[in-house]
């Protein structure tokens, strides 16, 4: 049996600090897809500890945590995630499993998508620049190094051939960048990803369910950057939709139980593209004031807005969400009035539907307005603390995208979140 939690919107949810809190009820967590363009956040003792490429589970020391097949595997950045993660006594050789089918992000590949992006002037994607876009094109192109192949003899030769292609690439865009510090740094990080155990995923994890173990999938980025159902093109390369899973880690859609999705009680995105509901105000720099929202990965500040309902059920309907957990709605606790997106406006026209091609035409957000609850919630502890106005908001929320809300998260330490 696989449970799933992945985001609703354009990333950072707080998926991570989600999949920590539910990680003591599973046997085994698993990453599906995206890379070190990711950023976990979650406390541990107290202390901020951002994940890129480990799965969160991984400070439950007697689960095993899995990075699967469709994810794109940066060496040198798991090689510094490891040892960070050692510091807190967790010995990722017992408990950190690598597919040999994961895809491995070489250094030509972060080179390329600063190229690629430069290329785009004005349009850029936003990239995280580390190399996701061209390591999905390696795969689907089907030119790829895997984890798998480092035990070959001949991983070296392979290296060198992708290395040329890319190089042809990179002078097309003439892009010029020394890239030898990055392969010497590869290399040594290739040499420690070794003495990682490294398996078959799909036996592995099927065996698994077979002997009545159950799973975490856990998602990175959001549902609205999905490669075919987000704002295309101002997306990420793969599929962070609960379909991923399967093909993520070799399990059958008969096995997917509960897909939890996360999200905000607003609306942020990182890097560009289409935000109907984004605050360019001091409303929105109020939300990015009292919610810390600065990327994990980049730093760079996120765009903030009120909640949208349109895009909400889409991803809940797109997942096959069976529960939402929503975050950060301590974050609005000092606002006297909250705006929901219930319908956009295009061309005059009212619709609940997500257009083709949110990137070209202008949308008006409709909102519905709610009264703040303006109290303190972030000590709260059970459903029955919570504020009226609170609730009345999520019932909304409930009635509109037709599945329950079934958490709410009340800051970002491990124990500050609520059922209802
Ligand atoms: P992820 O990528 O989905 O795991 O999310 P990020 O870690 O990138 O961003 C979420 C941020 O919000 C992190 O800084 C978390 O510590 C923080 N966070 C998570 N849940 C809550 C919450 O309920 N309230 C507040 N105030 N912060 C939260
Ligand atoms: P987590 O897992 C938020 C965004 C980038 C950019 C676009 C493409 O922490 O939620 P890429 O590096 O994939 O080529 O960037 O996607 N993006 C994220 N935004 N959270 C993430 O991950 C993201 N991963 C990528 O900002 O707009
Ligand atoms: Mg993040």
């Amino acid at each position: 049996m696989v449970d799933v939690i992945l985001g609703l919107q354009w990333g950072d949810e707080g998926k991570g600090k989600i999949v920590d809190y539910f990680a003591p009820h599973y046997d085994i967590v698993a990453r599906f897809q995206g890379g070190p363009n990711a950023g976990h956040t979650l406390y541990i003792e107290g202390k901020k500890m951002v994940l890129h490429q480990i799965p969160s589970g991984i400070f439950h020391q007697n689960k095993v945590n899995i990075i699967g097949n469709g994810v794109v595997l940066d060496p040198v950045t798991l090689k510094r995630e490891c040892e960070a993660v050692a510091a807190y006594g967790i010995d990722v050789r017992k408990n950190l499993f690598i597919s040999d089918k994961t895809n491995i992000i070489v250094p030509t590949h972060r080179a390329l998508d600063k190229a690629s992006e430069l290329s785009k002037g004005e349009s850029k994607i936003g990239s995280t620049l580390k190399g996701i876009g061209p390591a999905y094109m390696d795969k689907t192109g089907r030119n790829a190094l895997r984890v798998g192949d480092l035990l070959d003899k001949s991983f070296t030769t392979q290296y060198i051939k992708l290395r040329l292609k890319h190089q042809k690439l990179l002078d097309n865009f003439h892009f010029i960048e020394d890239i030898s510090a990055w392969e010497e740094e590869f290399f040594e990080a290739i040499e420690f990803l070794k003495t990682l155990t490294i398996i078959n995923c799909e036996y592995y994890i099927n065996n698994a369910i077979k002997a009545g173990k159950k799973v975490l999938a856990e998602g990175a980025q959001g549902s609205m950057l999905d490669i075919d159902f987000g704002t295309f093109p101002f997306v990420t390369s793969s599929n962070t939709i609960s379909a991923g899973v399967c093909t993520g880690l070799g399990v059958s859609p008969k096995q997917i139980n509960e897909v939890m999705g996360v999200t905000k009680a607003y609306c942020t995105r990182v890097g560009g593209g289409p935000f109907p509901t984004e605050l360019l105000d001091a409303t929105g720099e109020e939300l990015r004031k009292l919610g810390s929202e600065f990327g994990a990965t980049t730093g760079r500040p996120r765009r903030c807005g009120w909640m949208d309902l349109v895009a909400l059920h889409y991803t809940c309907m797109i997942n096959g969400v069976t529960q939402v957990i929503m975050t950060k709605a301590d974050v609005l606790d000092s606002f006297a009035t909250l705006e929901i997106c219930t319908d956009y406006e295009i061309n005059g026209k009212q619709s609940r539907e997500i257009p083709f091609q949110l990137s070209k035409l202008k949308v008006e957000p409709v909102y519905k307005k709610f009264k703040g609850w303006n109290q303190d919630t972030s000590n709260i502890k059970n459903a029955e603390g919570l504020p009226a106005d609170m609730l009345m908001y999520i019932d909304y929320i409930n009635q509109y995208i037709g599945v329950p809300v079934k958490y709410v998260s009340n800051g970002p330490g491990r124990e500050q979140i609520i059922h209802i």
